[in-house]
């Protein structure tokens, strides 16, 4: 590759002689030339000489790998076109980077000291997320808000005393679904999860829920998490190219300033309820929020109001979109894999019965969690882990040196689609967790949704119970099937990586009742006519024109609620082969 990077810069050396610039502006134009095929490119090359390392990575400024829907994707491809899997350097304008899509490397930069820090993008900044735990440098205030919501918030006792308050979430979710097919025939389930996720980061944290998203505060709340996700997740240019800050080209700064003044009434407004609600006598127990906490520490503990805003903001962001957006995934596949949905169903059945699923169940639903995983290593929300990490102090990461100031980041979705690592990892096959016992927390970097380290997800207890416990409730309520546009697994990487078009399905026991009934019709021999009766449970007698003598009788919801759809049809069809028609009736 060097070599071929050498031969461009000769080459123009060559054309520049010929055109017989003036020596100055020659020299002009070699010096920029050399800097952009610098490997690693321009800010490699404008890096203390020390700093500039063997490591591959192509030249000039890899904008496109940003600017487009799946940088993760991209930044692969460059990985492996030159051979730099292990650790790869690129510049994104004056910003310099390196990216590892190896379990090895990426182990050594999540875990080290020198990488604990986070990069501050402008829209992070000015939305004050510094001042919050996921960007906060490392040091004492970073290590006491993370040492405050590890105890209040993201304590395991604290997540099983949520449980109820996410199964009331989880069955308003499944009433939302029964509405949408009532109302539509169909149901576009983003803005459903999405909302019963906010309403339980919401509850978790504020100790409030909506109804609806429809009016009023929920409505602004909307607002302001739609917006803040817009910000954070847009490709801003003067993040690289500092020169640009001023100009504010896309109008981040002024869209951030205006969101901070609406955040920090909405949340301010909260507080001060709380803080009301404390006055008043009403003291804090057990089950306060998150609010009550902050509002209680003393001393050195205690924090400023404008930062238990960014504190409080914060995790309404980080907790939302990265939930629902896994569920949709995990759905997606549902929908799109019959049998792992029905397997599932199965055990949960035959586990749970006809009780509704509980936190408690769910350790006795292996099958269930070998789905999330499987959609976490499928579908990672953070396929770059979200957001990166910062070189505080020269580092090595394997065998190169990493400048101070470098922005590292992993590929977690290239490690989980990695040959090497994971047999046909572009089948969607929970199995393999059977197979091999791979856990997502953390320990193991071949699948490490979460992160890792020092900053590895506080969050991800708490995520888990909720994905597991709604994918349960969802599927215990409905079988799930394709509205008529199918199911477009196509991915956009915005703050997280969601599904280009929202996913929408058809929900219910019913809509596996009509396929059935339109698939007998289908089946059955022209002479033959269906009379459905609903008295010992669903039956279809199936009887000959001829007679009514001896109808065949199929009990249809029994066979509904123990298989497959395409189970119950070859069971139907092996029952009593004089009634099928070998070739489906045409109508
Ligand atoms: C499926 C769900 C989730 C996924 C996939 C996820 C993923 C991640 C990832 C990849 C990171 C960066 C880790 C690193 O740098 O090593 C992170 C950090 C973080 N997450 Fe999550 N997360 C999830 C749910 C949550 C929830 C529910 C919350 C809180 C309500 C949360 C709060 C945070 C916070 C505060 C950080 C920053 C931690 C720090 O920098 O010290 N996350 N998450």
């Amino acid at each position: 590759m060097t070599t071929s990077l050498e031969m461009d810069a000769a080459s123009l050396f060559l054309f520049l002689h010929r055109a017989a610039l003036s020596p100055i502006i020659g020299f002009a134009l070699i010096a920029f030339a050399v800097l952009f095929f610098f490997p690693g490119g321009l800010s490699w090359a404008l890096s203390k000489p020390h700093g500039r390392s063997s490591i591959p990575g192509p030249p000039g400024v890899a904008v496109s790998a940003f600017s487009g829907p799946s940088a993760h994707r991209e930044l692969l491809t460059l990985s492996r076109s030159f051979k730099a899997t292990d650790l790869m350097a690129f510049s994104v304008g004056f910003t310099r980077f390196v990216v590892s899509s190896h379990p090895n490397t990426a182990k050594e930069i999540l875990y080290s000291s020198a990488f604990a820090d986070r990069p501050v993008k402008e829209s992070a900044y000015e939305l004050l997320f510094h001042r919050a735990m996921g960007f906060a440098p490392f040091g004492d205030y970073w290590r006491n808000l993370r040492r405050i919501s590890s105890a209040y918030l993201f304590s395991p006792r604290r997540i099983a005393s949520l449980g109820e308050q996410r199964r009331a979430i989880g069955n308003k979710m499944v009433s939302d679904v029964r509405a949408l097919m009532k109302n539509h025939g169909e149901a576009e389930m983003r803005r459903v999860l999405h909302f019963a996720s906010l309403n339980n980061v919401m509850m978790s944290v504020f100790g409030k829920s909506y109804d609806d998203l429809g009016d009023g505060e929920a409505s602004e709340l909307e607002w302001l998490v739609k917006e803040g996700y817009a910000l954070l997740g847009a490709f801003n240019w003067s993040d690289h190219f500092p020169f640009l800050r001023w100009l504010d080209l896309q109008g981040v700064r002024r869209r951030c300033r205006r969101l901070v003044k609406r955040v920090n009434v909405f949340v301010g407004r909260l507080i001060e309820q709380h803080r009301d609600k404390k006055t008043n006598g009403k003291e804090m127990d057990d089950a306060g929020d998150f609010v009550d906490v902050l509002l209680g520490l003393e001393a050195e503990e205690k924090l400023a109001d404008a930062d238990m805003v960014a504190v409080l903001w914060e995790m309404i962001f980080r907790g939302t979109d990265t939930v629902a957006i896994l569920l949709e995934w995990a759905l997606a596949r549902m929908v799109l894999h019959p049998d792992i949905q029905s397997k599932a169903r199965q055990e949960i059945d035959s586990v749970v019965g006809s009780r509704p699923v509980s936190d408690a169940d769910v350790g006795s639903l292996p099958y269930l969690q070998f789905i999330i995983k499987e959609s976490l290593r499928m579908h990672p929300p953070g396929p770059l882990l979200s957001w990166a990490r910062l070189a505080t102090r020269d580092v090595h990461v394997g065998s190169h040196l990493v400048p101070a100031g470098t922005t590292a980041m992993v590929n977690m979705w290239a490690i989980a689609h990695d040959e090497s690592l994971w047999p046909d990892p572009h089948e969607f096959r929970p199995e393999r967790f059977a197979e091999e016992d791979v856990s997502v927390l953390g320990s193991d970097l071949r699948l490490a949704p979460f992160g890792a380290g020092r900053r590895v997800c506080p969050g991800k207890a708490m995520g888990l119970a909720s994905a597991h416990l709604w994918l349960a409730l969802l599927l215990q309520n409905f079988d799930f099937f394709p509205a008529p546009r199918g199911v477009d697994l196509s991915e956009c990487l915005k703050m997280s990586l969601e599904m280009q078009k929202p996913l929408t399905c058809m929900a219910g026991l019913w809509v596996r009742l009509m396929l059935m009934l339109a698939a007998l019709s289908m089946l059955a021999k022209p002479s033959y006519r269906m009379l459905i009766s609903a008295g010992n449970g669903l039956m279809v007698k199936l009887i000959t024109s001829a007679s009514d003598d001896s109808p065949l009788e199929i009990p249809v919801g029994g066979l509904m609620s123990q298989y497959s759809f395409s189970e119950s049809l070859s069971s139907l069809k092996g029952g009593c082969s004089d009634v099928w028609n070998g070739n489906p009736k045409q109508h």
